[in-house]
């Protein structure tokens, strides 16, 4: 299959339209079998839930060419667990776990040729999304969804590449306790863009949101959970129940552990302690492990010592064995890769 002649090494991370997207369909109760199809727009009634009251969710994940050639995605069935928990959420129906890897899969199969190479620095973005696309005017849930995944070949989502991110302590809140911060709903990624347009105008490359009730701890950022390393070499990640429970993250805990050796601690982090860490990192699917070497809280700098020229030893090795593992390159732990045959 001949690849796309696209740019590879220096696409950012943006919508490239591909030739095809899967669409199913819930009506009168039921999902239909679904389709894949060349048509990338939507309709949808003018007073539809998503329209009028933000009944959204979304997942991401990617698809990577292995070193050997083999085209795999990267545990889509937590992804489509965590959807099935943010329908749930939203009341709306969950599209079945099983047939949203399937719906992944072909998704990834019918775009092979936007695959980027190994090697390149691109992936394939996969978007699986569902909304509500029936008319509502009183606040309900609608009684028409739509389940969509598209895929768009993306390179990193911060500017320049993987390089320490300087950021800041945000004066929004991202997620109040027993509110959505998570699930993955659209709503979440709307209120957090005037913080992040604020923290760009300001000179950061993104915002550390604090716990809305205390405003004393550590939760994520706008589209990624934190790693912090210790002076002794410990991986601590702020445990929440209003942060997204990122996959890559959970990926990463069990990488320092099982193949690292490394301690690992999912517990409150308070924000006083920040100062006294190693090394700093920001992990999601987009992210993979973006190094932050400079945290500004309100005048008061917090300057990692791992530095603003490079990734910190730590945050680096796992870096490498996570992406050694997507690629193919070190040996998954059962489940981890799905390949497209
Ligand atoms: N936190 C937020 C708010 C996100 O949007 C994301 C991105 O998906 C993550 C964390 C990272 O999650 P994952 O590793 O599953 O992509
Ligand atoms: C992802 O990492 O997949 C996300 O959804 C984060 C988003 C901010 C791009």
């Amino acid at each position: 299959m001949e690849k796309k002649n696209l740019d590879w090494a220096n696409i950012g991370f943006g919508y490239i339209k591909t030739d095809k997207r899967y669409v199913s369909n819930y009506k009168n109760g039921a999902w239909d079998e679904g389709v894949m199809t060349e048509d990338d727009k939507v309709v949808i009634s003018e007073c539809a839930g998503v329209l009028q009251y933000a009944q959204t969710i979304f997942e991401g994940m990617k698809a990577y060419t292995t070193e050997d050639g083999r085209i795999v995605t990267f545990r889509p069935d937590l992804n489509a667990a965590r959807m099935a928990d943010s329908a749930r959420r939203l009341e709306m129906p969950v599209f079945p776990e099983e047939r949203f890897v399937d719906a992944v899969v072909r998704t990834v199969a019918e775009n092979q040729a936007y695959v980027p190479p190994f090697g390149s620095g691109a992936t394939l973005y996969l978007r699986p999304y569902m909304f509500g696309s029936g008319p509502v005017i009183g606040v309900k849930p609608s009684e028409e969804y739509q389940f969509r995944v598209f895929s768009t070949p993306v390179g990193p989502y911060f500017k320049g590449g993987v390089r320490p991110l300087t950021i800041c302590v945000s004066d929004f809140d991202r997620a109040a306790p027993h509110g959505t911060g998570h699930i993955k709903a659209g709503l979440n990624y709307a209120m957090s863009l005037h913080a992040i347009q604020t923290a760009h105008r300001n000179g950061f490359d993104e915002n550390m949101y604090l716990d809305a009730a205390t405003r004393t701890k550590v939760e994520e950022t706008g589209g990624a959970n934190f790693l912090f390393v210790t002076k002794d070499g410990r991986v601590v990640t702020p445990k929440s129940g209003s942060i997204l429970p990122s996959i890559t993250r959970r990926s990463l805990m069990y990488v320092a552990e099982k193949y690292l050796g490394l301690e690992v601690e999912e517990r409150e982090v308070a924000m006083d302690e920040v100062k006294d860490f190693a090394e700093c990192g920001l992990c999601g699917t987009a992210a993979v492990i973006s190094p932050v070497g400079r945290i500004v809280d309100h005048g008061r700098e917090i300057c990692l010592p791992s530095g603003m020229s490079d990734m910190g030893p730590v945050t680096k090795k796992l870096y490498e064995t996570l992406t050694g593992i997507q690629m193919g390159r070190i040996e998954a732990p059962e489940g981890w890769l799905v390949e497209i045959g």
